[in-house]
């Protein structure tokens, strides 16, 4: 069986997801892993005698040992990490934010593309069944024309004072709730409704952070007269694990979605959608969605299995290019761009 010869950047929190994760890919060999960190190296090296080991990634990615790397860094060196990785006609899966440029992101798309080079970034949500399904219920005018979308995004990341520690705390390392969660949130949103015509009203707060915005409300507008308003807050005590609610509201209907199910309601059945008129419910756990090997969530797998599959086969595609991740990154910066304050 041909290999798909894999490297990872960063074996923080993400880098030790990924890990095991693509380590059960038929196909896939763990070649390499970089980390500034000797510590964490010198661990990995000791239960993976063959596993190669970088404190320099520029020397994981000229060893040219590689097809695929996945990157998982702190957001600001994304695009350094990317660009040679390009140079080096290797194939790339980031972590998101892509980058914290629209530039930067734009200009790594069209550098991927021009070389052909699988190229993916982790917006995993994507990967959920629930949006799935709502993108096809919105697609198919299931409500009747949508005219409203309600997008919130909760986590207790940062539940106390933050004293300048971390890369999380400056913006420009991808720190602040609006790159850690609100790029999900905006991504998904980009995902279902396609790219906003304009970004305004944005309003920024802080509760714990020095430097950067715990919680932002954000105000969408796209073609056809459809609006959305987003709040997410990153410093919400009361949700132990992160929680995305969505509600889409319609002439003939509206639809609640989160990562574990949905509700949707409709004034007439759609039974080619098995619909029935009123409240439906429908539980993610009802929807065609199994892995072969679990960490934190199904779509973590689903990701990262396309990306090696789609080194393999170039014709198969993966859900979030680049050039999607590059749309998301225009409207991360839009909501900075005209934030009121931070
Ligand atoms: N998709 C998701 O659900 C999700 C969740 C959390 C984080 N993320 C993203 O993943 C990325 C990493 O986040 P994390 O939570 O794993 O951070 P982390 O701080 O836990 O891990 C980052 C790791 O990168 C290493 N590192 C830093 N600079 C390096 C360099 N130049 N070369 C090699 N290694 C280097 C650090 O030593 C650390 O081990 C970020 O972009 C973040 O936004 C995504």
């Amino acid at each position: 069986m041909k290999k798909v010869r894999i490297g990872i950047i960063g074996m923080g929190r993400m880098g030790l997801t990924h890990y095991p994760i693509i380590n059960t890919h038929p196909a896939v060999e763990i070649i390499s892993v970089s980390d500034t960190s000797g510590t964490i190296l010198g661990m990995m090296k000791k239960y993976i005698p063959n596993l190669k080991t970088y404190t320099d990634y520029k020397d994981l990615l000229n060893a040219r040992d590689i097809d695929g790397v996945i990157v998982c860094t702190p957001s600001f060196s994304h695009y350094e990490i990317c660009k040679i990785a390009c140079e080096n006609g290797i194939s790339v899966f980031c972590e998101k934010p892509f980058t914290t440029s629209p530039a930067q992101a734009k200009e790594l798309s069209e550098a991927f593309e021009a070389q052909g080079l699988v190229n993916q970034v982790g917006y995993v949500n994507r990967y959920n069944p629930v949006f799935n399904n709502v993108k096809k219920l919105i697609s198919a005018d299931i409500i009747g024309k949508l005219v409203h979308v309600k997008a919130e995004f909760y986590s207790c990341t940062i539940i106390k004072s933050q004293k300048s520690k971390g890369w999380r705390s400056k913006r420009e390392n991808g720190g602040g709730a609006t790159y850690e969660m609100g790029a999900h949130i905006l991504d998904i949103l980009n995902y279902i409704l396609g790219e906003p015509i304009k970004v305004y009203g944005s309003m920024m707060n802080s509760i714990f952070s020095e430097d950067v915005e715990d919680m932002f409300a954000t105000n969408l507008a796209y073609a056809n007269d459809v609006t959305a308003s987003v709040f997410v807050d990153w410093s919400d005590v009361t949700y132990r694990k992160p929680m995305m609610k969505i509600e889409f509201f319609g002439s003939k209907g509206k639809i609640m979605a989160d990562f574990y199910g949905m509700k949707v309601y409709v004034d007439e059945a759609h039974p080619e959608f098995n619909l029935i008129e009123g409240w439906n419910t429908l539980a993610k756990n009802t929807m065609p969605d199994s892995v072969p090997f679990y960490v934190r969530g199904n779509g973590y797998t689903h990701q990262l299995y396309d990306f090696a599959d789609a080194i393999l086969d170039r014709t198969k595609s993966v859900i979030c290019t680049f050039a999607d991740a590059s749309t998301t990154q225009e409207i991360i910066h839009s909501v900075f761009n005209n934030s009121q304050n931070l």
